[in-house]
């Protein structure tokens, strides 16, 4: 297993190119089950979640070759069984389940189950299916579904914690090829949702409304390939524009996509760093003399503040001058990252779904384990500016979700690297 070793103290300067979105090209790659014919997918980030993906969809029996950044899928998939030992590993493997139902009438994935930001349930994901005529059972910790027909239906899809990004993946992807219309409410507006919605639209589904919280889907009776080319990921480039604030550099997060950050946006600019907008990008800086202002923000869906970028800014208040508050709404335990910037010297009082930051004036290197993925990536962003070495262990949770990172940061000027250990 790798760690990754950072000296911090660097201003990040320079270009970085942001990769296609996870977030999209999974459910985008199942969702290529939907049809027979060959789907050609680009700017298709290279990360282990993007592998196991394409172990599942192997394990179904369907074709696929990888290039570089393009992967191609040729939908006629023989097995209906998506296992425990691949599915455990991600959630997003979820994602099959509503096309393979759609074309198959019958599918089994192996439970998702819970995960280390907390627990994870899956009732909207059978409720949208059950909606469209599916019937499902639980057995033996795999989600048997099968349907005579999909019925196009009106679906509410709003749970506990607001709308669902997956189980609107699922539920539309599913209504593409039911009888009738679909109008799903309360359906998630994120846009890796709208990216998925655009490669159905390409594959010839009649999909309206996505962006929106009520989505259209008139059902179709075929779909066919298509070349598309994924969206870039907003997390990774949150992620570099934040590196930049933390270090007091200044960096061009290039394939940046303003209009999908704009929470991020507005609050870097609440806490003194300076964001431009551009065509090609955006650019992030703070004169290293300028302190961070602290800020109170709580995770929201889109267009709110996401819950993948709530880790990455909690290091960057952990330097702030003053007392931050973070509430996380989406996942109200998804704050394992907080122990481990303790241990780089932050001050962090976690009270139920908030964490209040005192801003210290430095952090310094430590040794810190990785937990989940964005956690991970919060850890790199303090160890990037504290004092000394920080050794991260467990990196394997980073190259779930962001491609070469250590390459990324190296060209802007960070002192990190990869070493192996046991
Ligand atoms: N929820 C339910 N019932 C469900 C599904 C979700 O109550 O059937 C709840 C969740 O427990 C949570 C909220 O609804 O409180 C939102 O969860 P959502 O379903 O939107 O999450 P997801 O679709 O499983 C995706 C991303 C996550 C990201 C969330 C929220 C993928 C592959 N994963 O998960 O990304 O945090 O949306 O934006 O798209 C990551 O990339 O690190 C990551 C965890």
């Amino acid at each position: 297993m790798d760690k990754l070793v950072i000296e911090g103290g660097n201003p990040l300067r320079g270009e970085v190119t942001i990769s296609g979105a996870k977030n999209a090209a999974l459910p985008i790659m199942a969702a290529s089950l939907l049809t027979d014919e060959r789907c050609v997918l680009h700017n298709v980030p290279s990360l282990t979640d993007v592998d196991t993906m394409i172990k599942i969809l192997r394990a179904l029996e369907t074709g696929v070759a990888r290039k570089k950044g393009s992967i191609a899928i040729s939908g006629s998939f023989k097995k209906t069984r998506a296992p425990y030992n691949l599915v455990s590993t991600m959630r997003a493997s979820v994602c099959v389940l509503g096309p393979m139902l759609a074309r198959a009438k019958y599918a089994e994935v192996s439970f998702p189950g819970g995960c280390v930001i907390g627990p994870r349930p899956i009732d909207l994901h059978l409720k949208g299916l059950e909606k469209l005529g599916a019937k499902i059972e639980i057995k033996s910790g795999y989600i048997v579904a099968k349907a005579k027909k999909l019925r196009g239906a009106k679906i509410y899809l709003g749970g506990h914690f607001g709308s669902s990004v997956l189980a609107t993946a699922n539920t539309m992807t599913a209504a593409t090829l039911a009888e009738g219309v679909t109008v799903i409410e309360n359906a998630a507006c994120e846009p890796e949702v709208v990216d998925l919605a655009n490669f159905l639209i390409a594959m010839g589904a009649k999909i309206t409304g996505h962006s929106t919280p009520t989505i259209k889907i008139e059902g179709v009776k075929k779909l066919c390939g298509v070349n598309y080319s994924v969206v870039p990921d907003r997390i990774e480039a949150g992620t570099y524009m934040l590196a930049a604030a933390i270090t007091g550099g200044e960096v061009l997060v290039k394939g940046a996509n303003p209009a999908h950050l704009l929470a991020v946006i507005d609050k870097l600019r609440e806490c003194g760093i300076n964001v431009a907008e551009r065509a090609d990008g955006i650019i992030v800086s703070r004169p290293t003399m300028r302190k961070i202002r602290p800020t109170a923000l709580a995770t929201l869906p889109y267009p709110g503040f996401p819950t993948d970028m709530q880790a990455q800014m909690m290091s960057v208040l952990c330097l702030a001058r003053g007392i931050s508050v973070i509430t996380e709404k989406i996942y109200p335990e998804r704050f394992i990252h907080v122990s481990e910037l303790s241990r780089m010297g932050s001050r962090i009082l976690l009270e139920g779904p908030n964490a209040i930051i005192r801003g210290v004036k430095t952090l310094s290197g430590a040794d810190v384990m990785a937990s989940d993925l964005r956690a991970s990536a919060a850890l790199v962003l303090a160890g990037l500016v504290a004092k000394g070495k920080t050794n991260i262990h467990r990196i394997y949770h980073l190259d779930r979700g962001y491609e070469n990172i250590d390459k990324k940061l190296s060209l802007l000027g960070a002192k990190v690297w990869r070493e192996k250990e046991d």
